[in-house]
């Protein structure tokens, strides 16, 4: 049996296609009619993405394209009009694509909201990461995301040089004092922490308001993106924990005494954030239940079984970080 390129559940023979579930393949693109295979080969990619994102907001680091679902059914790259964002791995990372969506479900498992995405192919068989935009309503208007970056009146080059503690103090300013929503960012953290994503970055959080605010400040968090197991590629040299520093004021003593972050770190941070300990501690004892699931979940993704392995390896190692002291 085949696993869901979206949801990394066991498909049922009776589906339309024999690797997508039909509820989440509509859920993703609207219609069974959509054909999952683009037309586009990888090397078409290479020279056209150029032309198709040159002077786009998702521009970021790595290469991808605007998408539309043309009248043919078909995933067709555009320049103005796109509903999703198509990121193919990058040359020297490959099965990125498929690092992705995995790392994606993750945090999805943990009732993180998360952006709909899932993975679709070139013509010539590669997979590509393809996920629906968050900011267009739908009706095609752009619906207004800020990130932190922008929140900090900073420059995208400065995207590392606040920290965490900072950060939501921020989001905290930004929403007019909204507590859930520095929550929400404390358990993407915490989920960063878990899968080795160490690239969790101020551009790669932003947030929104609900339709008809029409005040300054944003309600809740953009569904999240660019996750990955960073420390699950080969060739990757991690170097650090998390992308940002976790305080304004240098490492803990706990952190000084285990060489990486522990619960008690998060402990703390939730406390400058205002934050009663309570749902931190139900946020990684849920992730201790879920252990079976995220493994599983793994297991069932497109990574290589190497990637997989590292993956779950990684997984586990943070999970008993974040035990000590909660
Ligand atoms: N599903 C989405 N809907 C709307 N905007 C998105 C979505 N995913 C990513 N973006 C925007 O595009 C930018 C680049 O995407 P991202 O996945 O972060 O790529 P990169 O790996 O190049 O940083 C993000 O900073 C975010 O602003
Ligand atoms: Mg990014």
């Amino acid at each position: 049996m085949t696993n869901c390129k979206i949801s990394l559940k066991p498909v049922d023979i009776r589906s339309k296609y024999p690797d997508y579930r039909d509820s989440e393949f509509v859920a993703l693109f609207g219609s069974l009619r959509v054909d999952p295979t683009m037309s586009l080969t990888r090397a078409a990619f290479k020279r056209e993405s150029v032309r198709y994102t040159t002077g786009l907001s998702i521009s970021g680091v790595q290469q991808k394209l605007s998408i539309a679902i043309n009248e043919h059914y078909q995933l067709e790259a555009v320049t103005t009009g796109g509903n999703y964002i198509l990121k193919p791995s990058p040359e020297e990372f490959p099965h990125a694509a498929e690092n992705e969506q995995a790392a994606m479900r993750t945090g999805a498992l943990l009732g993180i909201p998360t952006a709909g995405c899932g993975l679709v192919s070139f013509a010539d068989d590669e997979f590509v990461y393809i996920t629906r935009r968050f900011d267009r309503a739908d009706d095609g208007q752009k619906l207004h995301q800020e990130d932190l970056v922008q929140g900090f009146a900073m420059l995208s080059d400065n995207k590392y040089d606040r920290s965490y503690e900072e950060a939501g103090a921020l989001i905290l300013d930004m929403t007019n004092g909204r507590k859930t929503v520095v929550l929400d960012y404390l358990r993407r953290i915490i989920h960063a922490y878990l899968i080795g994503n160490d690239d969790m970055h101020l551009k790669n959080t932003s947030l929104q308001r609900s339709a008809g605010n029409t005040t300054r400040f944003y309600d809740f968090l953009t569904p999240n993106y660019d996750c990955l197991f960073a420390g699950a590629f080969e060739n990757r040299d991690t170097g650090g924990f998390l992308a940002l520093d976790m305080f304004a004021d240098g490492f803990s003593d706990t952190f000084e005494k285990y060489g990486f972050y522990t619960g008690h770190d998060f402990l703390e941070l939730a406390q400058r954030f205002g934050i009663p300990e309570k749902p931190l501690r139900s946020f990684v004892a849920d992730i201790a239940n879920k252990m079976p699931t995220l493994t599983a979940t793994v297991d069932r993704s497109y990574m290589p079984v190497a990637m997989k392995r590292a993956a779950n390896a990684l997984i586990a190692d943070r999970l008993r970080a974040l035990q000590l002291g909660l």
